[in-house]
């Protein structure tokens, strides 16, 4: 079995996923799988090679694609081959570069762990692992996955979500609502951008205004959330397909204030890129065992009704004063693919992989 590992690609986290995707190929057990590279530039450009084994070489991306071959994948009589894409002839002089039996998407962010990429490999028709479409689709979307949620009985913060349109047009209503349903201090958010890009804290009506302006800038769907003053972050993953999955043990991410880009922890550079915050884990949380298992199991809840495949990581908000436990958010394709969680919970990180192309093929 040939498996291809997909990464990078035209997003924000592009340079998050070369770690993920380098990690989950070297976990892969090799005895029993082959492993094929892809890795799409930041222009959607599909290359593979050797050399994207090693994560050193992507300090120096023109000189690594030189040593790697442009593809495009197509099946052709049930085969879903590589095809080298400067060759000249229809299907390409040399004949396939490889053939896949499976595609594992490493892929985050919008443009590419949103659905999109699984829509590529759904019309190909390549069997892969974790989510679809659709359930890839609602997770991204803040708006769309709460009301999934809220609709479900899974508790989510309270939110009031328009579009840039509606907020030209009917801003004051809409002032209106926030201060009715929610009131100040609020987070406002662009609906479906991770990595805290156009996020911002509001206190006041004058400050909200400046908040949406900036968000709208990068999403026409923005939504206004309750923000709660003392809280806990706890990360759940969830494995399996929606008829039959399990929780990980709990995460307790202890962000630190100093925030290192990607370039200046793996590139040796210094241009600041999309940061990568320095974070320490608090693997498992330490909360009251009734906390644990109301949590583990609203994160099935939300894997399930969700219907997620795969791997996921639910990312939640504890309410330190009430104790309130609310969805925050979810990530189709959680960064390491959640290794460091399932190894704590009892399976190895090849375990795991295996368990994803099992997932796929079935
Ligand atoms: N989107 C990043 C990779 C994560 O939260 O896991
Ligand atoms: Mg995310």
């Amino acid at each position: 079995t040939n498996i291809g590992v997909f990464f990078g690609g035209r997003s924000t986290e592009h340079e998050i996923s070369v770690i993920s995707a380098s990690q989950a190929m070297h976990a892969i057990n090799r005895d029993k799988y082959d492993v094929t590279p892809i890795y799409i530039t930041k222009q959607g450009r599909f290359y593979t090679g050797d050399a994207l084994f090693e994560i050193s070489n992507y300090r120096n991306i023109p000189s690594l694609l030189e040593k790697c071959t442009e593809v495009y994948l197509k099946p052709i009589y049930g085969d879903y081959n590589l095809y080298r894409a400067k060759t000249g002839g229809l299907f390409g002089a040399k004949g396939p570069v490889c053939t896949l039996d499976v595609a594992i998407p490493v892929l985050h962010g919008t443009n590419v762990e949103d659905g999109i990429f699984e829509g590529v490999l759904e019309t190909i028709g390549i069997p892969y692992a974790g989510c679809d479409t659709l359930a890839s689709a609602n997770g991204m979307d803040k708006i769309t996955m709460k009301m999934i949620l809220r609709e479900s009985g899974v508790p989510v913060i309270d939110y009031v979500w328009f579009t840039d349109k509606q907020w030209f047009s009917q801003r004051d209503e809409l002032i209106a609502k926030i201060e009715e349903k929610i009131g100040y201090p609020v987070i406002v958010k662009p609906a479906n951008l991770g990595s805290s890009v156009g996020i911002g804290r509001a206190g006041n009506r004058e400050q909200l205004i400046e908040k949406v302006d900036i968000a709208q800038k990068y999403s026409s769907r923005l939504i206004v959330e309750h923000m709660v003053d003392n809280l806990k972050e706890i990360n759940c993953s969830v494995l399996g397909d929606c008829d039959e999955y399990e929780s990980s043990v709990l995460e307790e991410p202890i962000k630190s204030a100093e925030i290192l880009s990607y370039e200046d922890k793996y590139m040796g550079g210094t241009k600041g890129a999309k940061g990568m915050q320095a974070s320490q884990k608090r693997i498992p949380a330490e909360l009251p065992a009734e906390m644990t298992d109301r949590i583990r199991h609203l994160a099935g809840e939300t894997f399930r009704v969700l219907s997620c495949h795969g791997v996921s990581r639910i990312d939640f908000i504890v309410d330190d004063d009430t104790n309130e436990i609310f969805v925050n958010e979810i990530n189709t394709i959680p960064g390491s693919l959640s290794f460091y969680l399932w190894e704590a919970t009892g399976l190895s990180f090849d375990k795991l992989m295996d368990r994803l192309v099992q997932l796929a093929l079935k």
